[in-house]
């Protein structure tokens, strides 16, 4: 008898189902959890994640393609985001990218060369009173200043 051994991701993603229920509403629950494990939502999580919730892969694309926390590919260890909305942007954020910039020699769009972070723009993280704010990873930095927003990616490195 053939025996297919499962996939860790299959795995991984029918815990994540039981967890959280195999209707559609679990979708972004789902994404959230396997985002936050592999930094990225790979093809091949996608289409499981689809199949175990009977749904269409384009609908799982789409709502990974909306979000702009969830990737579908693999970036800088590290995301950092920073919010670039109008209040952020009146309170220093342009500083702040310029100073990030320098510091790691790299642009916004694009990671490292250590793939320690990938550096990425972010609409409003709902902080706007204490702007400029920026996310790294799970975590929301505000009141920012270049140097300090500086000081704390030297310290997550
Ligand atoms: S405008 Fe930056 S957090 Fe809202």
């Amino acid at each position: 008898m053939l025996v297919v051994e499962k996939n860790a991701l299959t795995e991984e993603i029918e815990v994540l189902v039981e967890k959280f229920g195999s209707d559609r509403s679990s979708l972004l629950k789902i994404l959230h959890e396997i985002q936050k494990k592999h930094r990225h939502i790979p093809d091949f999580a996608q289409q499981e994640i689809a199949r175990l919730l009977d749904i269409h892969p384009v609908e799982v694309f789409s709502v990974i393609s909306f979000y702009a926390f969830l990737n579908t590919e693999s970036k800088g260890r590290n995301l950092v985001r920073v919010c670039q909305t109008i209040t952020c942007d009146l309170l220093g954020k342009e500083a702040l990218c310029n100073a990030i910039e320098r510091e790691f020699g790299c642009k916004f769009g694009e990671s490292t060369k250590d793939n320690k972070f990938h550096l990425e723009y972010a609409n409003c993280l709902g902080l706007c009173d204490q702007g400029p704010a920026m996310a790294v990873n799970e975590r929301v930095y505000t009141k920012l200043t270049p140097e300090k927003a500086v000081e704390i990616l030297n310290e997550v490195k």
